[in-house]
């Protein structure tokens, strides 16, 4: 229950076990939070058991109900199997299983592979090797985990495009989506590769490929314990990881530059030469981490002068994109397993471009499929909403940005270095930023009742307004845009009435006219009656005429004031929700990483 728990933020809509003992499989399911499935159990135990699975479900073939929530038992009752992915041709292969006799008790596709695995060992086939002759049937994406009443000590798993992990203990193993369900008992683990079934007993493993040759996993040790996985005296994980953001940028940045102070990527495993004949680069992303690849656009084109273009994943490769071996792709992704950006890696590959994936998350999908990668070392985001996974994203794309800069003779040495200077003066600042948030939690108490939100800004302050925005809708439920901020007169002004919140990313005053810019447009939401709420630098008067509340920020040049910037919108969202009552950390329809295309 204890690693469900660490894995209920994949997904939260219902939760079941099964263990073998004495001679029989014994399950629990129950639909709802796992503390509905804690509550079942303890009103009825499950005898002992050495051998058991877990799984927590985020629904897509069949509603969240008790029936359709894992595992799922074959016909015989022999079998149990949990399953995460989707199996695209479920229909056919439950066609063909109810033509042969098998109920299903079920809506879901998993329960397919449940019982063709069941049907294999009724069979006479081992469970390893039914789960291989079930895997070659199957289309889509799968992480399966059965166990079977006959061979009491072993488990068996396959994996195809879904996450997971072995973790090696002493005299005891475990298999997971991810390191946090076992992080408790070891931090030694293996990353298994794609098509791959690996059997696991109490004190071996064995790894081999759909075709029944010998395989290798790779081990690694996990570098951060059960503490980062925990609250640590916060109400939310969110809150904790809002909070930890000075550490987490500090360590993407930590170790960067040799002893001549150049910038050393050691991870970009791509040789420079190469980097030189780039003539365009294409971020691929979703969500927060496409927000952060808006960000990083700005400041890559501006250091680099190579045309870059941002693009939501999940629209990538669908649309014919003009990749070539002169491309480089840099994928972004916290966990490292969101399935529209890993079909955007393979895409981008089999065009013949180079892949670099940033990344927060070893051993996962992505990196190892892309030709190099940029870990952004934040160590586990488990809130649903991502915070320090966006400002360790930023901070990663910006060193990118550098490297190629430096590699590709577009900046001086100085140049790079002075930005370095101030990359690394941020964690002070953002560590700033946090320790004065008292009106931005007042602000949230104060706005919680309001039922629609603007979030507006230029340049690098744009996709901060997006970011805002996204953050409030999908912890708060609110109605929340971010617009870039002189784009509003064209046609989204039309929303802006008496009291509406409008918040405003106003950039630093500096050599260009984007602060002056960005004041009239304050002005022209202003006098339509909004309330504004501006992020502004500290000592900027100009703008205190207009500003119903502003949020003061540590100085920052416009490049780098995102990582500033967006904090206090994290907070704000992180409060509306927390006095609205949401559950901030698991928010409802949605899952930490999305396995799923
Ligand atoms: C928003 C959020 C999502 C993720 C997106 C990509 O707070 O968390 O929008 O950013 O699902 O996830 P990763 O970065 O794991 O690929």
């Amino acid at each position: 229950m204890d690693a469900l728990r660490r894995m209920e933020y994949r997904g939260y809509d219902s939760a079941g076990i099964a263990l073998v003992s004495e001679d029989a499989l014994v399950s629990a399911k129950k639909a709802g939070k796992l503390a509905n499935l804690e509550a079942e159990l303890e009103a009825s135990p499950l005898p002992a058991s050495h051998l058991g699975i877990g799984h927590t479900r985020w629904a897509t073939h069949g509603a969240p109900t008790d029936t359709n929530a894992h595992p799922h038992l074959s016909a015989s009752g022999r079998v149990a199997l949990i399953h995460n992915g989707i199996i695209e041709n479920f229909a056919s292969l439950r066609a063909e299983l109810e033509t042969g006799g098998v109920r299903f008790r079920s809506e879901t596709d998993s329960e397919v592979a449940a019982q063709l695995v069941g049907r294999a060992v009724d069979e006479g086939l081992s469970l390893a090797d039914a789960m291989r002759a079930v895997a070659g049937r199957l289309e889509g994406t799968f992480t399966l985990v059965a166990i079977d009443v006959q061979t009491p000590d072993t488990l068996v798993a396959a994996r195809r495009n879904s996450p997971l992990v072995v973790g090696v203990g002493v005299g005891e193993m475990f298999v997971a989506s991810d390191v946090s369900a076992f992080i408790e008992h070891t931090r030694d683990a293996i990353e298994m590769g794609q098509d791959v079934i690996v059997e696991v007993a109490a004190d071996r493993y064995r790894v081999t490929d759909f075709d029944g040759g010998e395989a290798h996993g790779k081990p690694y040790h996990v570098d951060w314990d059960l503490s980062a996985a925990e609250k640590g005296g916060y109400d939310w994980f969110m809150r904790k990881e809002i909070y930890e953001q000075p550490r987490a940028v500090a360590e993407t940045l930590l170790g960067r530059f040799d002893a001549d102070r150049r910038l050393t990527l050691d991870e970009i495993r791509i040789s420079e030469s190469e980097l030189r004949t780039i003539d365009k680069i294409v971020i691929v992303a979703c969500g927060t981490a496409f927000y952060a690849g808006l960000v990083a656009k700005y400041a890559i084109e501006h250091w680099t002068r190579v045309p870059c273009e941002v693009e939501i994943a999940s629209e990538f490769r669908y649309r014919d994109p003009i990749i070539t071996p002169h491309t480089l792709v840099v994928t972004i992704s916290q966990s490292g397993e969101t399935a529209d950006t890993l079909m955007a890696v393979r895409h981008a590959r089999e065009q013949g471009a180079k892949v670099i994936a940033i990344c927060n998350t070893n051993g996962s999908t992505i990196p190892r499929e892309s030709d190099a990668v940029l870990y952004t070392h934040a160590g586990p985001e488990i809130g649903v909403a991502s915070t320090k996974g966006f400002l360790t994203q930023v901070a990663a794309c910006y060193l990118l940005g550098l490297y190629l800069a430096q590699v590709r003779g577009t900046k001086y040495g100085d140049e790079i270095a002075a930005v370095m200077a101030e990359l690394e003066s941020m964690p002070a600042k953002i560590q700033q930023v946090l320790d004065r948030t008292d009106e931005v939690v007042a602000l949230a108490r104060e706005l919680a009742d309001r039922p629609s939100f603007l979030f507006l800004g230029r340049h690098v302050g744009y996709p901060i307004a997006l970011e805002g925005a996204l953050k409030l809708k999908e912890i708060a439920y609110l109605h929340a845009e971010g617009f870039p901020a002189g784009e509003l007169k064209h046609g989204p002004i039309a929303l802006v009435d008496e009291g509406i919140p409008v918040f405003v990313v106003v950039p630093p005053r500096g050599r260009d006219q984007l602060h002056d810019k960005v004041i009239s447009n304050i002005q022209e939401v202003r006098a339509r009656g909004a309330y504004t709420v501006v992020l502004v630098e500290e000592g900027d008067d100009e703008v205190a005429p207009y500003a119903d509340v502003r949020i003061e920020l540590p100085h920052a040049s416009t490049l780098l004031q995102p990582l500033l910037a967006a904090v206090p919108l994290q907070i704000f969202a992180c409060e509306v929700a927390t006095v609205l009552g949401h559950d901030v950390d698991q928010p409802r329809n949605l899952a930490k990483s999305v396995t799923v295309e």
